[in-house]
């Protein structure tokens, strides 16, 4: 699946959530393949660790359409869009689970790819086949699983929205896709528990790469598709 390297030389990507568990391997991997990256995440703090490498590091709140929509204008044109804005509450059978909980994983995993995309989509649509979206998603939406109700659920209408924005894309020659796992490891988290096998787990790495891929030119057929970085 490498793109090769240089493979996004003169593109603008933009990095939602860039300061996450994932984000900062992802930038990387970005500026790596010759991408400007501008990274975007909840405090200015979140984003020391982009900053040596981000052409743009900048605090905005993406659960808002105000704050979305402030950050597609400070930069203009960008080609593509990596939603990496996460978060997780869980583990009460639905009847017993807090509804505040809901509610937060609305906003931070809906309402951030609805206000993202709707800033960007006219940013990806004057990009004409280099214009890209994609999701980070789980695979709790195929298979949900007990204590799961509300995240499974919004993961679920994130990927739908971003599959719709796919159909929307389809007429400049854009893409959106998914990409779905189970668990993200990080080098920092296998340091720490090293006896851990973390067999259900997609390494960051591997994520950025397919990110890489999804980004480039190489995969300028492959729109509304999920692919699956984990095991069956
Ligand atoms: N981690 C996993 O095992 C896993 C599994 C399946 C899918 N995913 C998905 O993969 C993606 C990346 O995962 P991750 O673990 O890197 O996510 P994450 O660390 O939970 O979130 C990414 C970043 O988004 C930030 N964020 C939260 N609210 C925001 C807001 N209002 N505006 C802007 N940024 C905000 C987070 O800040 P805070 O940390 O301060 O909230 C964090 O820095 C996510 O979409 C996640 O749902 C993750």
């Amino acid at each position: 699946m490498s793109a090769g390297g240089g493979a996004l030389a003169g593109r603008r990507i933009a990095v939602a959530g860039a300061g996450g568990g994932l984000g900062p391997t992802v930038v990387r991997a970005l500026a790596d393949a010759g991408a400007w990256v501008a990274a975007a995440d909840r405090t200015d703090a979140h984003l020391d660790v982009v900053r040596d490498v981000a052409g743009d590091a900048r605090a905005a709140d993406l659960v808002t359409a105000e704050g979305a929509r402030a950050w597609a204008d400070a930069l203009g044109e960008v080609d593509g869009l990596l939603h990496l804005v996460g978060g997780w509450r869980g583990g009460d059978d639905l009847e017993d689970m807090d509804l505040a909980d809901l509610d937060l994983l609305e906003k931070l995993l809906f309402h951030s790819v609805v206000h993202t995309t709707r800033a960007f989509a006219p940013l990806l649509k004057a990009a004409g086949d280099r214009g890209r979206f994609a999701l980070v998603s789980s695979s709790v939406v195929a298979k949900p699983t007990a204590g799961n109700a509300a995240y499974a659920a919004t993961k679920a209408a994130a990927e739908a929205w971003t599959l719709t924005l796919a159909s929307e894309l389809a007429p400049t020659q854009g893409t959106a896709n998914v990409v779905v796992v189970t668990a993200i490891v990080t080098p920092q988290m296998r340091e720490e528990s090293p006896q851990k096998a973390y067999k259900t787990f997609t390494d960051v790495g591997e994520i950025a790469d397919a990110l890489v891929y999804l980004s480039s030119s190489a995969a300028r057929k492959m729109n509304g598709q999920r692919l699956h970085l984990h095991a069956a």
